[in-house]
């Protein structure tokens, strides 16, 4: 699909898998048009040392509400990756949902696509979530989650899982859409992402990490699966340039409890303040990534995403 220095948009510039998506593409000598919603903000200056970004980045100032700030960022694009989305980091801190929420990824999602269909672009890969499809509770229990289960928009609803809502209405419109146009539509459902970071602020996939290293006193042993946000730009690059990519993919490499990430973690760093409880959750959910593996996709062990995860927290003072 790609061919040589064929230009991408990529929303949501300076955010945590935008950075490393970005970053990946200059590496295989894309053509980058990223946007950032603040340019000239101290926030995105991880983007300009990239290498390559003098001659192949160029930042467009666009809010996702803003229909033609993104219809000029995704003007001679072959490929758009919409990533940019509202991450809470818990609902509690949400005050308006819609506002805050629902309509950046929705609304935002939309234009996103309509900017897509009127520039032409040949195919728009979505980075949705696994948040759109494990919040299920008619899947059954001991049957593995593949692509086709979908979050259940009336259960986010009710249990105020607007962060859930907000990426399966995204992703569920962006796919209708795509069956009545020309834009090939592919979307990818990545678990909790975890590695190391670019860019100076912190993220709330990061976040989650950094707190089990920062004194909780009791934390849930529940089960978590997690991808490298290496291995994630990865995924993307590869649901992009594969012709026979389509629909959905599941992008998850690994299922660990709390418990036993933090015994890893406390083998390679044992001076940080690890959680002194767990209280067990109840979990018996189980993911597949079959279908992006089918495509070719691998990924790297838990311990270096782990490890290289908290080095890089380490070493922008993220820790201290
Ligand atoms: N991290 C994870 O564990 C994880 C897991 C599954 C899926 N995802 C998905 O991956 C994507 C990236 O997540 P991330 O972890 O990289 O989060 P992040 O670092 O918080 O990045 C999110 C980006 O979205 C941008 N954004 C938010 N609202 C916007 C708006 N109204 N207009 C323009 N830009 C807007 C932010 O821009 P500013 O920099 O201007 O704030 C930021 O760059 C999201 O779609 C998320 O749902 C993440």
């Amino acid at each position: 699909m790609a061919g040589e220095k064929a230009s991408v948009c990529v929303t949501g510039g300076g955010g945590f898998v935008a950075s490393w998506l970005i970053n990946l593409h200059l590496s295989k000598n894309y053509f980058v048009h990223a946007t950032v919603r603040r340019p000239g903000d101290a926030k995105y200056a991880h983007l300009s040392a990239f290498e390559k970004a003098s001659e192949n980045l160029r930042l467009f100032k666009a809010d996702l509400l803003d229909y033609d700030s993104i219809r000029s960022a995704v003007e001679g694009c072959v490929g758009v990756f919409h990533v940019a989305s509202p991450v809470p980091s818990s609902s509690d801190t949400i005050l308006n949902p819609q506002v805050e929420v629902i309509e950046p990824a929705v609304k935002g999602t939309q234009n996103v696509l309509k900017a897509s269909v009127e520039a032409k672009v040949q195919r728009f890969v979505f980075v949705s979530s696994i948040a759109a499809v494990i919040m299920n509770p008619s899947w059954p229990k001991d049957q593995v989650m593949d692509e086709t289960s979908w979050s259940d928009t009336e259960y986010c609803r009710t249990t105020k899982n607007w962060y859930c809502l907000s990426k399966t209405e995204a992703e569920c419109g962006t796919l209708e859409l795509a069956k009545g146009s020309k834009l090939d539509v592919v979307s990818i459902c990545p678990s909790l992402v975890l590695g190391p970071v670019l860019q100076s602020t912190v993220n709330t996939s990061s976040l989650f990490l950094m707190r089990l290293l920062k004194g909780l006193e009791s934390v849930e042993n529940r089960l978590l699966w997690i991808v490298d946000v290496r291995d994630l730009a990865e995924a993307l690059i590869l649901a992009f340039e594969k012709p026979e990519a389509e629909g959905r993919y599941i992008c998850s490499a690994h299922m660990i409890k709390t418990e036993s990430l933090v015994d890893m973690l406390k083998s390679k760093y044992p001076h940080y303040n690890y959680p002194k409880n767990f209280t067990e959750a109840q979990q018996e959910l189980r993911l597949s990534s079959e279908k992006l593996q089918r495509l070719g996709w691998s990924y790297q062990p838990s311990k270096d995403t782990l490890f290289d995860s908290v080095q890089s927290y380490h070493q922008a003072g993220l820790l201290d």
